[in-house]
């Protein structure tokens, strides 16, 4: 299902913050340089209710921590040019050890369509491909319509493969695009 388009206790995980994190069936893991997909992932726990999704900042996360939850939502900003976020590209280790079956991953990706506007969240698209090769089941594709970026490894027969988000230039538009994505995952994750 590809949706058209048309939240925040900006909160840092603590060391040991992530096993007190709730029982939910979602899980949100993001990486974040300088806050923005940390303050993208709070509003999209916010949106499903902080009850039904635990938060995890990937640079302390565990396999387990992942592989507890059948619905997975992975957050990852692009930094140089088409570069994975720092921490998230550490992170592929871990998720090297979690078995996928049966799961549905769903992805967000921060990036800036004017600067970068060639490569807008490029991690997004290098993080999908790397999920596909392993057979993982990736849900909440989005239209590129309403958003102006000439090129994106993110862009899969003309959709985005999960959730773009522009902090620098559109943030305007985030809550709206985060509850709009959020109200299709929720048909996504049964
Ligand atoms: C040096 C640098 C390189 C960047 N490269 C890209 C890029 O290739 N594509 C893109 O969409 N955004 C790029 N960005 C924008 C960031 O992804 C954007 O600011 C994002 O909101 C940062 O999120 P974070 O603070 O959660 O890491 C870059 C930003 C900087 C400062």
């Amino acid at each position: 299902m590809v949706c058209g388009f048309r939240i925040t206790g900006s909160r840092r995980d603590f060391k040991y913050g992530n096993d007190l994190k709730n029982m939910a069936n979602i899980g949100i893991f993001y990486g974040s340089t300088t806050g923005n997909t940390e303050k993208v992932a709070n509003l999209i726990q916010q949106a499903f209710g902080e009850d039904n999704a635990g938060i995890y900042n990937v640079d302390i996360t565990e396999p387990e921590d992942i592989q507890k939850y059948p619905w997975i939502i992975f957050g990852v900003s692009t930094w140089g040019v088409s570069d994975l976020q720092d921490d998230f590209e550490d992170f592929l280790e871990v998720l090297e050890k979690v078995d996928f079956s049966g799961k549905k991953v769903a992805l967000f990706g921060l990036g800036d369509q004017s600067t970068y506007t060639d490569s807008f969240v490029d991690a997004m698209g290098i993080l999908y491909e790397w999920l596909k090769k392993r057979g993982v089941k990736i849900v909440g594709f989005v239209s590129r319509k309403g958003y102006s970026f000439t090129g994106s490894m993110a862009l899969v027969k003309g959709n985005l493969v999960g959730l773009a988000i522009d902090e620098e230039f559109e943030s305007d538009l985030t809550g709206e695009r985060v509850k709009f994505w959020v109200e299709e995952l929720k048909k996504e994750f049964v």
